[in-house]
């Protein structure tokens, strides 16, 4: 199977468990990126049996309005039973890195908001140890220099994501050779440093639900 294939199955699987669930009135977290994209693209055939999406970027919320879903603002959403988005790793624990699309921070405060967060990614993804894939910081711009110099100081080799602006108008840095033996820890210990908005580890917050692609099927794990 290709990694699309994978990525497709997923998302498919994704649908499966929450579509049993959704009412007229249900409002659906959606993520970012190329998994996200084919949830978006199977969720929009069932369009008459939910309300509508809250988005993580602006990408997910125009492709949310070109299949005619409603997307709402997070502020007026009383109520979020679910969140379905990819990664760009995983371990066993259900910590995640995100943040390659650099949404990682709309993605944060929507994982944040829903009961349920439901992870889709391919078997790729899957990793026994946080950090192969180096951990997007997204940093207020006038703070970059300063931050890339406290990230050095926890052992980090911070590379500035030139020409990308995120959807708060923020710079990404991306973080290479970082120890992630405790993810909570590193979470906090980054987002401590003045000028950082926040990081890619969703460790204080994991994925409840992991659906992950591989050639014999969609393993489904659990926290
Ligand atoms: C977006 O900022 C990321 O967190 C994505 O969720 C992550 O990069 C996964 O993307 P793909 O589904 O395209 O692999």
């Amino acid at each position: 199977m290709t990694q699309d294939q994978l990525k497709q199955a997923v998302a498919q699987a994704a649908l499966d468990l929450v579509l049993p669930q959704l009412t007229a009135k249900s409002i659906i977290g959606i993520g970012t990126g190329s998994t996200a994209n084919f949830f978006i693209d199977l969720l929009a055939k069932y369009r008459m049996e939910f309300d509508g999406a809250v988005a993580s970027s602006e990408a997910s919320a125009k492709r949310l309005r070109t299949y005619g879903i409603p997307v709402y603002d997070l502020n007026s959403v009383p109520e979020l039973e679910f969140y379905v988005d990819g990664a760009d790793e995983t371990n066993e624990h259900l910590e995640l890195i995100k943040g390659g699309g650099a949404a990682l921070t709309r993605e944060k405060i929507v994982a944040a908001v829903a009961d349920t967060f439901i992870c889709i990614a391919d078997e790729s993804k899957k990793v026994t140890q946080l950090g192969a894939f180096p951990l997007p910081v997204e940093v207020i711009p006038m703070a970059r220099s300063h931050v890339a110099r406290q990230l050095v100081e926890l052992g980090g080799d911070p590379v500035y994501r030139e020409g990308v602006v995120t959807d708060n108008g923020n710079v990404i840095l991306d973080v290479y050779h970082l120890n992630i033996s405790s993810a909570p820890e590193l979470e906090n210990q980054i987002n401590n440093i003045v000028g950082v908005v926040t990081n890619g580890l969703f460790a204080q917050r994991p994925a409840d639900i992991l659906l992950l692609g591989t050639a014999q099927g969609v393993q489904q794990l659990k926290r």
